[in-house]
C-alpha cells in the first residue's frame, strides 16, 4: 500500500514496543497528521493495521461502532475467536452487549460517588509525602506516582490492605506485558502460547481469576463491605446482576486499567514540574488563591492527563468496506485510534507540546471520549491527579530532577517508570 510519508521523515514501525523506549514518537505523529491521516502499517507476525492520529477524525469515527467495532479485539495483536471469547470483558463489546454491564457498573464510578473519596484521597496523599520527607532523593513513580492509585484501586475493590502491592504487581505483569522489568512472559519475546486464552496473553490473569473468585464468595457472604466494588455486585433497577465470569474479567479489567494510568499520569505531572519551574510556581501561587472552589485545579489536572495521554492507543475492526481519506478499508482491517497523537493535534489545541494548566476548554481525549467505551475511572482520575497536586504543592519546598529517567517499553501504556528527583518536603 502506498506511504503519503516522505522517505527522509523516516518511518517508524508504531507496532515495535522499542519504538517507545525514548518516549512518545511525537514528531512522527506530527507527521501523520500533516501527511497521512490514514496511515497503513504492515506489522511483524501479524496483520498490518490503519493509524488515525487527528483528533477530529478518532473523536468522530470512535462514535461510530457500528462500523468500527471493539467486538474483535481492541488491542493490536490479532486473536482467534475463541482467544477473544475466553478474555473478552465489557470493553471488548459493542453496545447493546456492552450497554448493560456498563449500566450496573457506571452508577459505582459516577462523579458524585467518586467526589466522596477526596478526604481519603488527600490522606493517602499526605501519608505519601509524610513518608517521603525523610529522603533527599527519591524514585518519583515507585514512591510517589505508583503509591496513591494503588492504595485507592485497593479501596475500590475492598481487598485486604497486604494484598495491594501484590494486585499492583499482577497489574503490572498485565499492562506492562512488553516490558521486561515487569514481566518474564514479554509479550513480543517469550513464547506465551500457553498464555492465550488469558487476559493479556500472562499468566497474572489466571492467579487474578481467582483472587477475584474467592473475593466475591467473601463479599457475598459479609454483605456490609462500602467497597465500590460491592457497588457492582448490586442488582440493578431491573434486578440484573453481574455473573461470576464478567466480576472476575472486570476485576482484572479494574486491577489493569485502574493502576498504570493513574499512575504514568502523575509521573509525567512530576516530571513536567521538575523541569519547569513556572509550572511550579503556578501550582503554588493558585495554593494562596484556594483550593475550593477555584476552577485552575480541575483544569491543569486535565491539561497534565491530556500531555501525559497514558493510553496511547485502542484498536477496533471495520464491519464492513469503507473509504477515509481517500484510502480503501477493508471489512476485517484494524483500525488504530492514537489518542497520544490526538492529544497533540495543532488543529485544535495551540501549543500542544507545551503545558497549559488554564487551558480551557480543553477537549482531549485521553479517557477515549466521544466513544461508548469512554474511561469509567475518569472521575477518580481527575481527582486523585488534582489532589496529588496540591498536596504536592502544599508540602514539597523544592524539588528537580536528580537523574534522567526510564521509559515503559510499550506503545500501548506511555510512561516514564523511574524518575529520579532530589527535593525538600516541608511537613
Ligand atoms: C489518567 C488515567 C486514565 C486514562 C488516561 C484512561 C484511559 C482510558 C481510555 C482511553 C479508555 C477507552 C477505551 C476504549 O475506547 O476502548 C478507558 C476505558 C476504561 N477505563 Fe480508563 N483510564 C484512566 C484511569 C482509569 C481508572 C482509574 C479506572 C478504574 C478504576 C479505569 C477504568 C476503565 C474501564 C473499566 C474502562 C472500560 C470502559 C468501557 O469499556 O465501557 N480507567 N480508559
Amino acid at each position: 500500500m502506498t506511504s503519503f510519508i516522505a522517505k527522509d521523515a523516516g518511518q517508524i514501525d508504531l507496532a515495535d514496543h522499542d519504538s517507545f523506549t525514548q518516549g512518545v514518537p511525537f514528531n512522527y505523529f506530527a507527521e501523520l497528521r500533516r501527511n497521512d491521516p490514514m496511515h497503513w502499517q504492515e506489522m511483524k507476525g501479524g496483520k498490518g493495521f490503519w493509524s488515525l492520529t487527528r483528533h477530529q477524525d478518532i473523536l468522530q469515527w470512535n462514535r461510530n461502532y457500528q462500523l468500527l467495532s471493539s467486538a474483535q479485539g481492541i488491542r493490536l495483536e490479532d486473536q482467534s475467536h475463541e482467544e477473544y471469547m475466553a478474555r473478552r470483558t465489557f470493553q471488548e463489546t459493542d453496545p447493546p452487549d456492552h450497554t448493560r454491564l456498563r449500566m450496573i457498573v457506571s452508577k459505582a464510578f459516577s462523579r458524585p460517588v467518586v467526589l466522596e473519596f477526596e478526604a481519603q484521597i488527600r490522606a493517602i496523599c499526605q501519608d505519601i509525602i509524610q513518608t517521603i520527607a525523610g529522603f533527599d532523593e527519591i524514585d518519583g513513580v515507585k514512591q510517589v506516582a505508583r503509591q496513591l492509585p494503588m492504595r485507592m484501586l485497593g479501596q475500590i475493590l475492598g481487598a485486604p490492605e497486604q494484598d495491594f502491592e501484590w494486585l499492583v504487581e499482577k497489574g503490572d505483569q498485565l499492562i506492562a506485558n512488553s516490558d521486561p522489568e515487569f514481566t518474564q512472559f514479554v509479550l513480543d519475546k517469550a513464547n506465551t502460547d500457553a498464555y492465550r486464552f488469558m487476559p493479556f496473553r500472562s499468566p497474572a490473569g489466571l492467579e487474578l481469576f481467582d483472587y477475584a473468585k474467592q473475593l466475591m464468595a467473601s463479599k457475598e457472604a459479609k454483605g456490609d463491605d462500602k467497597s465500590i466494588l460491592h457497588l457492582v455486585l448490586q442488582p440493578d433497577d431491573q434486578g440484573n446482576r453481574i455473573t461470576q465470569e464478567e466480576f472476575r474479567n472486570f476485576f482484572c479489567l479494574l486491577v489493569a486499567a485502574g493502576n498504570d494510568t493513574t499512575r504514568y499520569s502523575i509521573a509525567a505531572s512530576l516530571y513536567a514540574l521538575a523541569n519547569r519551574p513556572s509550572l511550579f510556581a503556578q501550582l503554588q501561587e493558585n495554593l494562596k488563591i484556594g483550593v475550593e472552589g477555584n476552577p485552575f485545579w480541575d483544569r491543569a489536572a486535565d491539561e497534565f492527563i491530556r500531555w501525559a495521554s497514558p493510553t496511547m492507543h485502542f484498536r477496533r475492526t471495520a464491519t464492513q468496506d469503507f473509504e477515509l481519506h481517500g484510502k480503501k478499508v477493508k471489512q476485517g482491517d484494524k483500525v488504530v485510534f492514537w489518542f497520544v497523537a490526538g492529544n497533540r493535534d495543532e488543529q485544535v489545541f495551540a501549543d500542544p507540546s507545551e503545558l497549559d494548566l488554564t487551558r480551557d476548554p480543553n477537549p482531549h481525549i485521553a479517557f477515549g471520549q466521544g466513544g461508548p467505551h469512554v474511561c469509567l475511572g475518569m472521575w477518580l482520575a481527575r481527582l486523585e491527579v488534582r489532589v496529588l497536586l496540591q498536596e504536592w504543592a502544599k508540602h514539597v519546598a523544592e524539588f528537580e530532577q536528580a537523574a534522567p529517567h526510564q521509559y515503559l517499553r510499550s506503545n500501548f501504556i506511555g510512561g516514564i517508570k523511574h524518575l529520579p528527583l532530589k527535593l525538600r518536603v516541608s511537613i
